[in-house]
């Protein structure tokens, strides 16, 4: 008889944003007549900007003929992606990353899932809480989370670092010595950013202690003000401490297209010599046949003078929603955080009401959906994120909706 992994049978219920997408389509069954607008899952709405369908087009094209054909993609991801993003990301950033260190995926959510693979069992992790629920749940599924209290909702052999509004949802160094921290900044789910000072302690710490830090660059695209990095590697000493994980998704509208990457430095050694990026070479050359190669030439379109014209457009159409749920929020009286350097906000509930109680109350009686708080961990409770991905018109109406209730 078969049996199953024991890890996989300790995660708690369903992912977060399946859970939601259950309850909603419950209510929408029960509530056909309902129009339903959508502000939980960070899924962006506006269509893919003219440069990177000319490219598609053209990708397919040349898939056509067998002169231009493309079969299985290299293992690290196209040359041509890879160089551009060393040239057209970092070196604008003074940051110090080579095209051999870049490895293309289909996105930050696998990548930062899998990136745990390459640690070992006994990993001490850290993560913020509340936190994007892939970190924790992957490593539950990697054995090394210990056991979970569902009274707190922790894990025994995790360290949380709190991060709430009195400090300003910006965590302090762990006295705890982890292995392996996690860190996303832009912020999901508070929206909260760091700046450049802030971030260069936690590479000191990180390097001090020999640990490495994970960090989630997806939003970064977001940023608006001075002072807040766009890359870790901005920081001195990084690149001996800190794998960047970054997305298509947010900054050019790729979450069903699919693409992303991340950087491994050769600077990350164990005592013995072996690199982080040979192992994660591996992992990648055993388990991953490439991104195709129609998509990469979408993400290299990305970067093109009108890609990024054109990618620039939507971050402001969707920063300009962000501000009107901020501002409208604010004007009914909630306390609201983020949406500054982020698409994302983030709200104390009302009248003391847990993050769930407030999305059931949200989706009878404004019909908008957003997401709970605390499903982003138990810091997490008592607050609630709207996504700033909407369309111009359904995030006026969503405002209107919650003013009105
Ligand atoms: C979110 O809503 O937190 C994100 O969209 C999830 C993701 O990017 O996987």
């Amino acid at each position: 008889m078969f049996k199953v992994n024991e890890d996989y049978m300790k995660l708690p219920g369903s992912y977060l944003f399946s859970t939601i997408a259950k309850k909603v389509s419950a209510f929408t069954e029960a509530n056909p007549d309902k129009k339903i607008i959508r502000l939980g899952i960070g899924d962006v709405t506006q269509p893919l900007c003219p440069a990177v369908i000319k490219a598609l087009h053209s990708a397919v094209d040349e898939m056509a003929s067998a002169e231009t054909f493309k079969g299985y993609a290299p293992d690290l991801g196209y040359a041509f992606l890879r160089e551009t993003i060393r040239d057209k990301v970092f070196k604008p950033l003074g940051a110090e990353v080579s095209a051999d260190e870049i490895f293309i995926s289909d996105g930050a959510k696998s990548d930062s899932g899998n990136i745990q693979e390459i640690f070992s069992r006994d990993t001490k992790v850290a993560v913020c809480d509340p936190v994007y629920p892939v970190y924790v749940d992957t490593n539950v599924m990697g054995g090394r989370t210990g056991t979970y209290d569902a009274a707190t909702g922790l894990w025994s052999n995790v360290i949380y670092m709190p991060c709430t509004a009195e400090n300003d949802f910006v965590a302090s160094l762990p006295k705890e010595v982890p292995d392996l921290i996690y860190l996303c900044f832009p912020n999901n789910p508070t929206g909260a950013s760091i700046t450049k000072a802030r971030l260069q302690e936690w590479v000191d710490y990180a390097n001090e202690n020999k640990a490495v830090i994970v960090y989630d660059a997806a939003y970064e695209a977001y940023i608006s003000e001075e002072g807040v990095p766009h890359s870790i590697y901005e920081c001195e000493g990084a690149r001996s401490c800190a794998i960047e994980i970054r997305s298509f998704s947010k900054n050019a509208g790729f979450t069903g297209t699919r693409l992303g990457y991340t950087v491994v430095p050769k600077d990350i050694k164990t005592d013995d010599g072996v690199m982080l990026r040979d192992l994660w070479a591996r992992r990648h050359g055993t388990k991953f046949n490439g991104a195709p190669y129609i998509i990469q030439k979408a993400g290299e379109a990305v970067f093109s003078e009108e890609g990024q014209k054109e990618t620039g457009e939507q971050i402001a159409y969707y920063m300009n929603n962000a501000a009107y749920i901020k501002n409208g929020l604010a004007e009914a009286g909630y306390s609201v955080y983020g949406g500054v350097n982020a698409p994302y906000i983030w709200l104390k509930t009302p009248d003391n009401m847990t993050s769930w109680e407030f999305f059931d109350h949200l989706l009878a009686s404004a019909n908008v959906v957003g997401t709970p708080g605390s499903g982003f961990g138990p810091s997490g409770e008592g607050y609630f994120r709207l996504t700033a991905f909407g369309s111009y018109e359904n995030t006026v109406e969503a405002i209107k909706r919650i003013k009105s209730i």
